[in-house]
């Protein structure tokens, strides 16, 4: 039976009674899809406690309009959750994470300032200080994180080294559509064929000698390229489709081996 807290009070009174057992944690902003179920399945396989937090977190929106549209699902999120077995669901309210606005921050240094870092300013300081936040009340042995969002995953893995934060970071694949479209709370604001053209992001990054013809490839499909980039071994790229951000990487590896 999976018990949700709507209060941070709430779960930490509950989190005491928990000491002595693994805990896995997977942190979302709901709008569940076949993504966040492989990572709360893979939670499940290796935690005795499986914590998943649903909060869409405000102060990593640079855009109030993105945040407005932000989808919510809660019923179907809670309902997909007790059919994958978690255990405890947390769904906070801004003010409890924030009981004094934005006080403090946790700013990346200044080598994050590239791509998601350099285009959608405030977004990695917000992430990281919700997820040490999030970190701090769930206290989990392990946290699950996809390779979807790439860099995300880079920083939170660097911050929980640097703070000496005692979770191991686990990183997940990416799910995609039978299409090679990155399953994304996202997609659920695109039209039907825009959805399908959509599918062109993950074929730009894979059929493409090169991060340049990428983009060429996006920009003959419609979508307007905010960056292709090649780091960590991966081809990165973030673009907009009917207005919707888009964000995408694959292994350059697996591009060479095609
Ligand atoms: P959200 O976009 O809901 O994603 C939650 C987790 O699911 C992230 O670790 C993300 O990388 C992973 N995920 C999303 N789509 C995926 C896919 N297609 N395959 C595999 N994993 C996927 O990322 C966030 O929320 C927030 O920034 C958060 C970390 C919760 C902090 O607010």
């Amino acid at each position: 039976m999976t018990q949700v807290w709507h209060t941070v009070a709430d779960w930490l009174d509950r989190r005491r009674a928990l000491t002595g057992r693994s805990i896995g944690f997977v942190p979302t902003m709901g709008a569940l899809h076949r993504g966040h179920a492989s990572l709360v399945q893979r939670c499940r396989g290796e935690s005795e406690i499986v914590v998943v937090t649903i909060f869409v977190n405000p102060s990593q929106f640079n855009d109030p309009k993105d945040l407005e549209r932000y989808p919510r699902t809660l019923e179907n999120d809670l309902a997909l959750l007790e059919s994958l077995g978690a255990d405890e669901v947390i769904v906070p309210t801004a003010p409890e994470l924030y009981p004094n606005g934005y006080g403090f921050r946790v700013e990346p240094d200044s080598r994050t300032q590239v791509m998601e870092g350099a285009y959608r300013p405030g977004f990695l300081p917000g992430v990281m200080t919700v997820v040490l936040k999030l970190l701090s009340i769930v206290r989990p042995d392990r946290a699950y994180f996809g390779e979807k969002d790439y860099q995300q995953l880079k920083v939170v893995t660097d911050m929980v080294q640097e703070f000496f934060i005692p979770t191991k970071i686990i990183p997940c694949p990416t799910v995609r559509e039978e299409s090679g479209l990155a399953a994304s709370s996202r997609n659920m604001l695109l039209s039907p064929e825009a959805k399908e053209n959509a599918a062109w992001l993950f074929r730009a990054l894979t059929m493409a000698a090169n991060p340049a013809e990428t983009r060429a490839i996006l920009d003959a499909q419609g979508f307007v390229v905010e960056y292709v980039e090649e780091r960590w071994g991966r081809r990165l790229a973030a673009a907009y489709l009917e207005g919707v951000r888009l964000i995408d990487n694959v292994p350059v590896m697996e591009i060479k081996r095609l």
